[in-house]
């Protein structure tokens, strides 16, 4: 090839101007022009992500590739990011953990688990909609096989002796041969999966609580002094205060454990609470397996399935089941209790602190899980992100045994309490 050649080539590729351009691209992403020339170990870290998108950038890719862009970024330059890709056009795949950031930028996000990618149209939020839709779906449909897979047993048990049935027996053991359960397998990322339901509907109230004290044997002062409040369905009471102000105290009252020293507690008829207590010691107090510990609170319907079903959706499975429920962790108390409350179904639940122990996955889990409980709610947190995403109503414990009763959210509470913020 000739020189002249060369040089046309050189000008068509935009040679002449690769400098200039460079200059631009360099000055629009916020370097400065002072530092354009100089060497990269000059560039604060902050900036060097820039300085390496704008490599990027300036071969005008049709696709590009982020491999978690936002990491030690600060708040601001993740901002800034998310505004020059949203405005860059171009195919992009970009791996982030950051659920801001694939809100902000992700028109598709495509879910990695055991070995296979499924792609979801829109962006975080709405994958984990459809990812957990998709998995009701399963569910619903194995809860359909295995009510056939019933009906069809008790069919060949009542009729495999008895002869003018006997081919209809066989039949039906044929179709039983064929029916598949789909595995519901948890994440990968190790998001539980939690959902309570209510066996019965409480219409009205829930439980109310008239001129509660509660002092305890050998105390000089009450806890609790002369507390009442109403609890209506459906509400999500958050309980507040201090440390040992007494809020465990109100929930152990509240469910039967403690007797009040003076004042009632009443139940409406089909109240049927569940409790999660602040310390779940006791309740793994004996040497049993996880499997014979979870297999104690299944109803007359529910069968091994279910168990291990429950188990697995906390990331409880294969051979975990089988030890002890003595060694686990508080976290790991945690979800037992949480299955617990799955399959016992109660239309009153009474939480204390039941994000303790809880990595970010549980929490999100739970909070979901209780935002779409259609029972009553009353628990007692100190997580704020928690207490503000859920409480319809803050019950407030004060030193003195007394209770402020505010109907509203978190951040409402906060506002008509400057001081408390
Ligand atoms: N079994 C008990 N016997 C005597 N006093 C008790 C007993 N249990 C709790 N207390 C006391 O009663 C008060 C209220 O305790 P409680 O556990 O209800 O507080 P809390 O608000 O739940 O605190 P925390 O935020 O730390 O969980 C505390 O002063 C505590 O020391
Ligand atoms: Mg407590």
């Amino acid at each position: 090839m000739k020189a002249a050649e060369l040089e046309v080539k050189y000008g068509e590729y935009g040679g002449y101007d690769a400098e200039a351009r460079a200059g631009s691209i360099l000055s629009d992403i916020g370097i400065a022009e002072a530092l354009h020339e100089r060497p990269m170990r000059e560039v604060a870290p902050g900036l060097k992500l820039r300085v390496l998108l704008a490599q990027a950038l300036f071969s005008k890719p049709d696709v590009l590739l982020l491999d978690e862009p936002t990491n030690n970024l600060d708040i601001h330059s993740i901002r800034w990011l998310e505004g020059v890709l949203n405005e860059y056009d171009a195919t992009m795949v970009i791996i982030s953990h950051d659920r801001r950031f694939l809100n902000q930028v992700c028109t598709h996000v495509a879910d990695l688990d055991y070995q296979q990618l499924k792609v979801y149209p829109g962006n975080y939020d709405d994958f984990m909609l459809a990812s957990l839709q998709a998995r009701q779906r399963v569910e619903a449909a194995n809860a359909k096989a295995q009510e056939r897979i019933s009906d069809l047993q008790e069919f060949v048990r009542r009729f495999s002796a008895n002869a003018s049935k006997a081919r209809q027996a066989t039949s039906r053991r044929r179709e039983l041969e064929k029916i598949k359960l789909e595995e519901i397998r948890p994440s990968s990322r190790q998001n539980p999966y939690i959902r309570f339901e209510q066996r019965k509907k409480l219409y009205h109230s829930a439980v109310s609580v008239e001129a509660l004290s509660f002092r305890y044997p050998g105390s000089q002062h009450d806890v609790l002094r002369k507390v009442s409040f109403n609890v209506h369905a459906g509400e999500r009471i958050a309980i507040i205060g201090a440390n040992g102000v007494g809020k465990t105290t109100l929930a152990r009252c509240l469910i039967g454990e403690l007797k009040p020293t003076a004042g009632e507690i009443i139940w409406v008829e089909n109240a049927e609470p569940g409790y999660m207590p602040q310390d779940s010691q006791a309740d793994f107090a004996e040497k049993v397996d996880l499997f014979t510990w979870m297999s104690e609170w299944t109803g007359k319907a529910d069968d091994d399935l279910i168990v291990r079903a429950t188990l697995g959706r906390l990331l409880f499975s294969g051979d975990e089941v089988k030890k002890s429920v003595k060694v686990l962790s508080g976290g790991e108390r945690g979800r037992m209790i949480y299955g617990k409350l799955m399959l016992t179904r109660p239309n009153v639940l009474v939480m204390d602190e039941p994000t303790n122990h809880m990595d970010m996955e549980t929490i999100e889990s739970l909070q979901t899980a209780l935002e779409l409980y259609p029972g009553t709610l009353i628990f007692v947190s100190h997580d704020r992100e928690f207490v503000s995403g859920l409480a319809t109503r803050i019950i407030e414990l004060k030193a003195d045994g007394s209770i402020e009763d505010f109907t509203g959210t978190f951040e409402e509470y906060l506002a008509a309490h400057p001081l408390a913020a």
